[in-house]
């Protein structure tokens, strides 16, 4: 079965083409950063009129790249939901004018859900049950994946996205958007026990994480070091945030796939790329035994191949959607609706 996925949920344009869920024969990112980057951040509005822009012509891209031509297309996926709701409803509107022309099936996939399912293409061995760490831009999650589209969320950030902490603390550090790859080369040989900070614990709640009283304490040290003039040891504080973020996902993840009795672990989302929490996952995994999926690094952020795996799960599933499909900026993974 041939889909064509769409994801438009943030600031990447992204369609690909899959077979039977797993195969890629095209994936095609159009990432907007550098438009975005002027504003320090992803501004709606703008991601919005990208998508436009792009869509038809990374589509035809990726058909080329593919070899097939539309109508050879069986199905087409798309990411509805969450994320910037202007951006959603510009994939979501492309998906449904080619299914409607095509006269084949619509699937929508949640984003998140999607970002799982990168895994499946990176590892064909992997099958559910296992336990996986989402932890992307807008989302920190830990989940226990029992089937396909049988998903249970059992620990979720509170406030902040692990992505989004990397990205305001990289900027208050003075590093380009998105910051967190930049922050990432910055910590390569510094003490990561430089800096004192916290790591939040939500009582009663273990596998929930808060990151909002992190950032904020990294921006504290910045805004105190430059106003008493003292220098500051940046690529220390980078090491020093990076650890505090990977001790707060990596013992919470596995402490969930212990309870659970999960021996695999998926790791997904943009800050999958963080070299601190590979390092730290590689580590954790090998002592207690487990086995860990991380995918590439150009698996690991927001792509439109696994949006077309994840849709080819929720077709076997029967989940397809009509011409009144709509999007949603907010919306669990563990209880999807249409
Ligand atoms: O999954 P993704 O591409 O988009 C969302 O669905 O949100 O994740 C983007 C996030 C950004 O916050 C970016 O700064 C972060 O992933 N990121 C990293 C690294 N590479 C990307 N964070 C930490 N270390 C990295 N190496």
């Amino acid at each position: 079965m041939l889909i064509f996925s769409v994801e438009t949920s943030c600031d990447e344009t992204a369609v690909a083409v899959t077979r039977n869920g797993r195969e890629v024969l095209s994936s095609e990112v159009f990432s907007q950063a550098d438009m975005h980057a002027l504003y320090g951040g992803v501004v709606p509005e703008i991601a919005s009129r990208n998508h436009v822009a792009v869509l038809c012509r990374l589509s035809e891209l990726a058909l080329n790249k593919a070899g097939i031509t539309k109508k050879e297309i069986d199905a087409v996926a798309v990411s509805y939901a969450p994320g910037l709701i202007g951006a959603l409803l510009v994939g979501v509107s492309f998906a449904k004018g080619l299914a409607l022309s095509l006269g084949v099936p619509l699937i929508p996939v949640h984003h998140i859900r999607g970002h799982i399912a990168a895994n499946y293409i990176a590892y064909p061995e992997l099958t559910p049950p296992f336990l996986a760490l989402i932890v992307s831009g807008g989302n920190t999650l830990i989940a226990d994946v029992r089937g396909y589209t049988d998903i249970r969320v059992i620990g979720a950030s509170r406030d902040d996205a692990a992505g989004e902490c990397f990205d305001k603390v990289a900027r208050v550090l003075g590093l380009p958007y998105p910051g967190g790859k930049p922050l990432d080369d910055l910590s390569q040989g510094g003490d990561d026990r430089l800096y004192k900070l916290p790591r939040a614990v939500i009582e009663d709640h273990p596998y929930d994480m808060s990151f909002s009283g992190l950032k904020t304490a990294v921006v504290n040290i910045v805004h105190n070091a430059a106003q008493k003039g003292e220098a500051l040891d940046r690529a220390s504080l980078a090491a020093s945030f990076s650890c505090a973020v990977s001790e707060m996902l990596v013992p919470r993840t596995m402490a969930a796939a212990r309870e659970l009795g999960r021996d695999r672990i998926a790791v997904a989302g943009g800050v999958a790329a963080n070299s601190r929490i590979r390092a730290d996952f590689v580590r954790a995994a090998e002592a207690e035994g487990k086995t860990l999926f991380i995918p590439p690094l150009s698996l690991c952020g927001d792509n439109a191949a696994m949006i077309g795996c994840q849709g080819y799960y929720e077709y076997l599933d029967g989940r397809t959607a009509g011409m009144d499909l709509n999007a949603y900026a907010t919306m669990d993974m563990d209880n999807v609706f249409i």
